[in-house]
């Protein structure tokens, strides 16, 4: 395998969400790569509806990290009370985890670590194009990889971009204006701690040949038999 190649894969293979971060400062060259690699993204038409705030600010750290418990709670109340969370409960056998999990995510206490991160970066998608979600995604998706190269740490949130009170007072603080939604929040900074890799879907149950339903490789593990 070339160099670039395996270095391609290792990149991919080693992002992860981080939501633990160190006190140590991402440096202005660092975070010039990550920017320049969202510009990089392509986007439907070349609209290139993104825009970035970065923050540094402590205060605002702290506005946004009560924002982000604000809005993941009420965005995970939600989830339970219409009942796509239970099956994610029924997983937990032990009644205190299950306890202890549903008030973590509830409360929203899941999201408040974004003022751990060194910068948090508020991104924004224009309103009037089309492709806006799609072409924001492939930003993102970009500075993820970028971040993971550098041996930084990111995690992209949504949950506490969704209720348009939380929206209202964003827009206030950060003079957002009017013809720009914020699609996102990524916490940026130097992990503290990496968690182990998220269980995927198995490649069998994904792809499929020529016809849907019908596998396009034959073991979960895409080793043979394609
Ligand atoms: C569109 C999107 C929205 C997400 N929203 C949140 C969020 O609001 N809060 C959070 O802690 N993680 C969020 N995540 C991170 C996912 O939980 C994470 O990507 C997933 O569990 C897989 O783990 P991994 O990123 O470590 O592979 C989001 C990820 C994506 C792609």
């Amino acid at each position: 395998m070339s160099d670039v190649k395996e270095i391609f894969i290792k990149v991919i293979n080693d992002r992860r969400s981080i939501r633990h971060y160190t006190k140590d400062r991402v440096s202005d060259e660092d975070l010039d790569i990550i920017l320049e690699s969202a510009r990089q993204a392509p986007s439907g038409e070349n609209a290139q509806p993104w825009r970035f705030i970065v923050v540094r600010d402590e205060k605002n750290k702290k506005f946004l990290s009560d924002l982000c418990r604000r809005g993941s709670g009420r965005r995970f109340t939600g989830e339970f009370l219409s009942k796509q969370m239970h099956a994610r409960f029924t997983a937990l056998k032990d009644e205190a985890k299950r306890e202890a999990v549903f008030k973590k995510l509830t409360s929203g206490d899941v999201s408040a670590f974004v003022n751990e991160s060194d910068v948090i970066l508020i991104v924004l998608g224009k309103k009037e194009v089309w492709d806006t979600p799609f072409d924001v995604s492939a930003a993102i998706e970009n500075m993820l990889l970028a971040i993971t190269a550098l041996n930084l740490g990111a995690c992209w949130l949504v949950a506490p971009c969704i209720d348009v009170r939380d929206e209202r007072v964003l827009n206030e603080r950060f003079g957002i204006t009017d013809d720009f939604k914020t699609v996102s929040i990524i916490s940026i900074g130097h992990p503290a701690r990496v968690p182990k890799a998220r269980p995927r879907l198995p490649i069998n149950e994904l792809v499929f040949k020529e016809k849907y339903g019908v596998p396009y490789y034959s073991t979960p593990d895409n080793q043979e038999g394609k």
